[in-house]
């Protein structure tokens, strides 16, 4: 039954207060952390009394690592965007929620007020409800980065159906396996996107995706770049034309349906080491406060304050630091539709000057790109009003962090290197702006209520300081991963199962004779491609469906500006070097049509044999070694089926 919003008196009594747990000391995050260790109930329930809830929750903590169980917040009901918009209203009303800056610095801009944002969001509601949406549907979202991307976000968790996003980058089939997987019922896009000089068309590629994905029963379409597009009759729909509506119809208010806190958010799919991507689910309080409390703790957000995160709402940066933990916080976030160097490198930087923007969220790989076009692009730009500068999505290497310190935050700005995954929902090591110390290339200490712990390859917990092993976390966190969606024995064996009792990160670390923390990289086949996650099993699937492709190893390789770049050893059938060129043209297209051209290899090396074990096992290690140019460290060959393919692959490795 829908019930309507009967919370007006409880947003009287619980008022706004982020601060009472902001932590602004050394010590005070010292104190915090303890509480958080000591009695994690009472401490995250007093976090909780913060938020706008329609039913206090019964309990707070539910959990067995085992059966990759977790709950938060038992029995609690809630609307996260009551919590992000209405809870705002009284006081906020007029201030800027959400400023839009067009890929073209010449269009205008926009800026959404909470009171705007929140109209357009329960309008865009009704239309959803209008066009049968109800609770527990799943709706992909597969948008530019444009303003009604959040209102279509937030209008299917205001309603309660279950939104996943799909990042503009990737192909017709990448959507189609994700639209069976969640069995979406709806689908919300726009005729095309602009990506600097580019215009992507992203209708076009939802209607090849649609070919194969039945379930979907509606298509809303906002034009934005009005490209043409075919309009399937009965299927599909104008947003512009339906928002009218709305306003014909008088449905431009929409009370919050009201959720359960355990009730599912949304569904981000990600690649891990082996199948298709999984969809990590999170579901709705736990997540909510953990966007809330690291957004409001790691940057030391100020009330009004502006905060540009550069990433895509596609990937969970967007979810968690574009939308759900700014707004929930009644900060102003600022939406780029761009990319860094269109119209030219310098155009962040024209960004935080022309906006003042105060908290600057991005990823290294963003920064060592920058960084390669020349200080010309910085010098000139005012970048006084900035007070935090943050990194997230791979290891930062030296050079760029002191760049980004030196050249972006003139030595006066402190630096947060955020890490944490699709999977955690937010921030779970950092350093907090200012608060604790910064050091280079160190994502250095855990969050309050994180409990990291390294272990050895046979799972031995590493005690003490100087010692670099595995990551896992001992305890859940708010945030915490609650199932993958379809498949929860997935879950239990991609998270739980490596290591008893832990949640395994997949990452390797090191801890520093003072106890920081920093993230060496993925230990499993996952690569991590300009902040992209990307499945080595993946590229290899997509490899393989080449016609002439017999059998493929994907591995990655040290990449200048992407961090990680691509390596693939290709048996091809016949002989491609007679064509060579064309033939490697023929296989990225391939992966570009699979997946998308995100995982494009860099380099194709064709080779007659991979390094098998003598069960056929592929000893990836040895191609990661060659791929790294690390040919004096190849290590032992002896118990290869053949190792003579060893040599070859070195003779006709790929510089
Ligand atoms: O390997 C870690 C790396 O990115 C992985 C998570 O990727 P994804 O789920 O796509 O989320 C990216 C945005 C949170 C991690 O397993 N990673 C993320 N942040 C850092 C990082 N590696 C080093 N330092 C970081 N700050």
């Amino acid at each position: 039954m829908h019930k309507i919003c009967a919370c007006l008196t409880i947003f009287e009594k619980t008022k706004f207060m982020f601060q009472s747990y902001q932590i602004q000391s050394k010590e005070a995050y010292e104190k915090a952390y303890l509480n958080s260790i000591q009695d994690p109930e009472a401490f995250w329930s007093e976090i909780a009394s913060n938020f706008s809830w329609h039913k206090k929750w019964d309990s707070v903590l539910e959990w067995d690592f085992k059966t990759a169980h977790t709950q938060w917040f038992i029995g609690g009901e809630l609307n996260i965007t009551e919590n992000c918009l209405d809870r705002h209203l009284p006081d906020n009303k007029d201030v800027a929620a959400l400023i839009w800056e067009p890929n073209d610095p010449s269009s205008p801009n926009v800026t959404l007020t909470y009171g705007e944002l929140h109209a357009e969001v329960m309008k865009f509601a009704n239309v959803l409800k209008n066009n049968g949406i109800k609770k527990g549907d799943r709706v992909c979202i597969y948008m530019g980065m444009i303003p009604q991307l959040a209102i279509a976000t937030l209008a299917c968790a205001r309603i309660g159906a279950i939104h996943s996003v799909i990042f503009g980058g990737f192909s017709a089939q990448s959507i189609a396996d994700r639209l069976e997987d969640a069995a979406a019922v709806a689908v919300i896009t726009c005729d095309g996107a602009n990506r600097g000089a580019k215009t992507i068309p992203l209708k076009s590629v939802i209607d090849d995706a649609l070919v194969a994905a039945h379930s979907v029963k509606t298509v809303i379409v906002y034009a934005h770049t009005h490209t043409a597009v075919s309009m399937h009759k009965g299927r599909d729909i104008w947003w512009d034309e339906e928002m009218n509506r709305m306003d014909e119809l008088g449905l431009i208010t929409c009370d919050a349906e009201v959720m359960d806190a355990e009730d599912p958010l949304f569904i981000l799919y990600t690649s891990g080491s082996t199948g298709k991507p999984k969809g990590v689910v999170h579901s709705i309080a736990g997540y909510m406060i953990w966007a809330n409390y690291t957004f409001v703790n790691v940057f030391q957000y100020q009330p009004g304050q502006i905060h540009f995160c550069t990433a895509d709402i596609g990937w969970i940066t967007g979810h968690s630091y574009i939308i759900y933990g700014p707004l929930s916080a009644g900060a102003t976030t600022l939406m780029f539709e761009g990319i860094p160097t269109y119209p030219n490198a310098g155009r962040f930087w024209e960004i935080v000057e022309k906006y003042k923007v105060n908290i600057l969220y991005t990823a290294p790989t963003a920064i060592r790109s920058l960084m390669c076009f020349g200080e010309e692009h910085v010098n000139g730009k005012n970048m006084d009003s900035l007070t935090v500068l943050g990194t997230v999505g791979e290891p930062i290497n030296e050079e760029a962090w002191n760049w980004y310190n030196e050249v972006i935050g003139k030595k006066n700005v402190p630096i947060v290197d955020t890490w944490w995954q699709t999977e955690t929902g937010g921030i779970l090591i950092s350093n907090l702006a200012g608060v604790t110390e910064a050091k280079a290339t160190f994502a250095t200490l855990p969050l309050p209520g994180v409990q990291p712990v390294l272990v050895d390859e046979a799972g031995k917990v590493l005690e003490g300081n100087g010692v670099s092993g595995n990551l896992c976390i001992q305890f859940p966190w708010p945030g915490i991963i609650r199932t993958t969606f379809g498949d929860h024995e997935r879950c239990i064996q991609t998270y739980f199962s490596t290591y008893k009792g832990l949640y395994f990160t997949g990452d390797g670390c090191l801890r520093d004779e003072n106890g920081l923390y920093r993230i060496t990289g993925r230990v499993d086949d996952v690569l991590n491609v300009s902040g992209h996650r990307i499945g080595t099993a993946e590229v290899e699937n997509a490899l393989n469906s080449h016609t002439g492709v017999i059998e493929s190893a994907v591995v990655g390789f040290p990449h200048d500006i992407k961090g990680q770049g691509i390596y693939a050893f290709v048996i091809y059938q016949g002989h491609a070097e007679d064509r060579e060129s064309l033939t490697r043209q023929d296989i990225l297209l391939t992966v570009t049509r699979e997946i998308g051209a995100i995982a494009k290899p860099d380099k194709i090396q064709f080779v007659k044999g991979l390094p098998k074990t003598r069960s056929g096992k592929i000893m990836r290690r040895i191609l990661r070694k060659i791929a790294e140019n690390e040919l004096g460290n190849i290590g032992d060959t002896s118990t290869l089926l053949d190792p003579s393919v060893v040599d070859e692959i070195i003779v006709g490795r790929l510089a």
